[in-house]
């Protein structure tokens, strides 16, 4: 299906709240240390599961996610560093969430090309609940990518939003944070993560 342009800009500009939430695979998993493939068909179904990751995504929540943590190994990861979401309880009394200032962003087959200095931030991630640790990353870089359409794009990326795009470049290659981390800090929560998963199994 050849996508119109006007509905592809439409998606991501009049973002709503909607689409289906996906299982995230939790490290360890084989499937988060392949290395992905290209992306080579531009259509509905990239769209489509563009959408279901960007829901996922906001209802998790986290500010990134990358196609192989939903069993996608594909090159494309969605991102969002600017919505906030803020809790509210009903007239029944229940928690709800209320979300605002949406602005999700698509990345398709990204490339690094260039990078400078270092910026140190605390990182999380989906697939690793509950761990949060410093990783040292580029502060600044360069990347190509491709959108919805398939057309080349380039952008200039600063602190959170190049950690991000460094973060999730890393889950297509087959790398998951933790691997960043000093030898003993990744072989303690690679331990405590398999026994968890284990654990959960029985
Ligand atoms: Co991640």
């Amino acid at each position: 299906m050849v996508l119109n342009p006007v509905m592809i800009d439409d998606f991501l500009s009049n973002y709503s709240l909607n689409g289906e939430i996906l299982p995230v695979i939790k490290y360890p998993d084989i499937i988060l240390s392949k290395k992905s493939a290209l992306v080579e068909s531009f259509d509905d179904h990239l769209v489509q599961h563009c959408k279901n990751m960007l829901f996922t995504m906001y209802q998790a929540p986290g500010i990134g996610l990358a196609a192989p943590q939903v069993g996608i190994s594909k090159r494309f990861f969605v991102l969002d560093i600017d919505f906030d979401r803020e809790e509210f309880t009903n007239s029944k009394g229940e928690v709800e969430f209320r979300y605002s200032g949406f602005s999700p962003q698509v990345y398709i087959n990204p490339k690094i090309l260039e990078t400078q200095g270092e910026i140190l931030y605390q990182e999380g991630c989906l697939s690793v609940p509950g761990v949060y640790e410093d990783v040292k990353r580029f502060e600044k870089i360069v990347v190509e990518y491709q959108d919805l359409l398939g057309q080349k794009q380039q952008l200039t990326a600063e602190g959170l939003l190049s950690i991000c795009i460094q973060h999730e470049t890393d889950h297509l290659n087959g790398v998951v944070f933790i691997e960043k981390l000093s030898s003993i800090k990744r072989n303690f929560y690679k331990k405590k993560l398999e026994k968890e998963k284990k654990r959960k199994v029985l």
